[in-house]
C-alpha cells in the first residue's frame, strides 16, 4: 500500500488501542506501521499482548506485528496515543518533541492553552493553535486532541444550537458504558446490578472542554464559551454508549421544530470535505418516544453519529432532551481518526 501514511498507536493494547486497529483496517489515507504499549507487552506478538474485546478479529498482519517500547526512534511521524493520562503527560510530549504529529485521545494536553482540543464538526479551526506550539516550530512536530467520551456527543448535540440560538445554561447528567473506564476497568462485583454515582475528574472535564470546544479562537487563544455548565457523571451496567440527559436555556426564544431542524440539518466541514470517517450525518433526532437506547443506537453512522432524543419543555431550565454517543468510537478513537483526517486535508500532515 505504498501511497499511505505509515501511523503508529501508542497503547495500542487498550480499549480505545482496540477500536484504532479496527478503524484503521481498511483506511484509505493511513496504515497501522508500529504499535506500542507498556513493558507488560513490549516485546509480544500483538495478539499475545492485547486483550482482544471487540466484536470483529485481529488483523492477521496486526496480529502478528511485534509491540515496540513507547519511545519515538523507528516511530512513525504520524502517531495516535491512547494512554493513561499520567503516562501521556510524559510520553506525547516526548514525540511531539522528536517531530511526530500527535493525535490523541488522553487528557493530559487537552487544557493547555496552545494545545488544539477539536471536534472536526464543531471546532476544526482551533487546528491552528498549533502554528503556536513550541514543538511546531523547533522540530516540526505537534499535538491535538479531542475531548472526553461524554463531552463529546454533548458538544455534537450543543454546537448548532449554540450557533444559532446561544446557550445561556447547560446541565447534564450522564449515565456512562462500562467501556469508557479501559480494560480491565470497573469490576464485574462493583457494577453489576449497579449504578456508581462518581467518575474521577468526568464532571469537571465535560464543563471545562465544552467551554473550550464551544469557545472562539481570538488572536492565538480560545475564548471559552460563557454559559452555565453543570455535569453529573454515573457509571452504569452498560457495555458501550454513553447516554446523557440535558437541560438547557437559550438567549433566544425558539420553537421544539426549530431545534429538531438545528440537529437534523446539521452538516460541517468534514460531511463537505468527505473525509472517510465523517458520518453522513453527526446528529440524527429520534422521533420515538423512548429513544435513543445504547443497544440499539450507538452504532448509527459507524459509531459516529450522536443521537437525540425526547425533545420537551424543562420547568427548571428551558428545555429537556437526551444524547447518546458511542463512547470509544465518536468518544476515542473514531474522534481522533477524524481529527487527523481533518488534518491532513488542511496540510498539516
Ligand atoms: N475507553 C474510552 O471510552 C475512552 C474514551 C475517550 C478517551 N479515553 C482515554 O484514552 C486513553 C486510553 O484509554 P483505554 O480505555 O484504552 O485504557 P486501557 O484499556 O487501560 O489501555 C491503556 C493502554 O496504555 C498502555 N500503557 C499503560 N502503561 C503504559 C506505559 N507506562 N507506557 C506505555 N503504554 C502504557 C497499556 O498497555 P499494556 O496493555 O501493555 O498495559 C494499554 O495499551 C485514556 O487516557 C482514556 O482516558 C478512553
Amino acid at each position: 500500500m505504498p501511497n499511505k501514511l505509515p501511523v503508529g498507536i501508542l497503547g495500542a493494547t487498550g480499549v480505545v488501542g482496540q477500536r484504532f486497529i479496527q478503524a484503521l483496517e481498511h483506511h484509505p489515507w493511513f496504515e497501522v506501521a508500529w504499535l506500542a504499549a507498556s513493558d507488560r507487552s513490549e516485546g509480544k506478538p500483538y495478539a499475545e499482548a492485547a486483550r482482544w474485546k471487540l466484536k470483529t478479529a485481529i488483523p492477521d498482519r496486526i496480529a502478528r506485528m511485534v509491540v515496540s517500547p513507547p519511545k519515538p526512534d523507528g516511530a512513525p511521524k504520524i502517531i495516535f496515543a491512547a494512554l493513561d493520562a499520567a503516562i501521556a503527560r510524559e510520553l506525547e510530549p516526548q514525540f511531539a518533541a522528536a517531530g511526530c504529529a500527535v493525535v490523541s485521545n488522553s487528557s493530559a494536553l487537552r487544557m493547555q492553552s496552545d494545545v488544539p482540543l477539536v471536534i472536526p464538526e464543531v471546532n476544526g479551526d482551533h487546528i491552528k493553535l498549533i502554528d503556536s506550539q513550541s514543538w511546531r516550530r523547533s522540530g516540526g512536530g505537534f499535538a491535538v486532541t479531542n475531548p472526553n467520551c461524554s463531552a463529546i456527543g454533548l458538544v455534537i448535540a450543543l454546537a448548532p444550537i449554540h450557533r444559532a440560538f446561544q446557550l445561556e445554561a447547560v446541565m447534564a447528567v450522564t449515565m456512562q458504558a462500562v467501556s469508557g473506564a479501559g480494560y480491565p476497568g470497573v469490576a464485574s462485583l462493583d457494577i453489576l446490578g449497579n449504578v456508581i454515582p462518581f467518575i474521577k475528574n468526568e464532571e469537571e472535564k465535560m464543563e471545562e472542554e465544552a467551554q473550550k470546544l464551544l469557545g472562539t479562537l481570538n488572536g492565538g487563544k480560545v475564548i471559552p464559551a460563557p454559559f452555565a455548565m453543570s455535569a453529573q457523571c454515573n457509571r452504569v451496567a452498560v457495555e458501550d454508549g454513553h447516554t446523557e440527559s440535558v437541560s438547557i436555556r437559550l438567549k433566544k426564544k425558539v420553537k421544539a421544530e426549530d431545534l429538531i431542524a438545528a440537529w437534523n440539518d446539521f452538516q460541517a466541514e468534514p460531511q463537505r470535505l468527505h473525509l472517510p470517517s465523517a458520518p453522513e450525518r453527526p446528529i440524527v433526532y429520534m422521533t420515538a418516544p423512548d429513544r435513543p437506547q445504547p443497544r440499539f443506537d450507538c452504532d448509527l453512522g459507524g459509531g459516529m453519529t450522536t443521537a437525540v432524543g425526547r425533545l420537551r419543555p424543562c420547568n427548571v431550565l428551558e428545555w429537556k432532551f437526551t444524547v447518546l454517543s458511542h463512547n470509544t468510537i465518536r468518544g476515542a478513537a473514531g474522534a481522533a481518526l477524524l481529527n487527523a483526517e481533518l488534518l491532513k486535508a488542511k496540510g498539516y500532515l
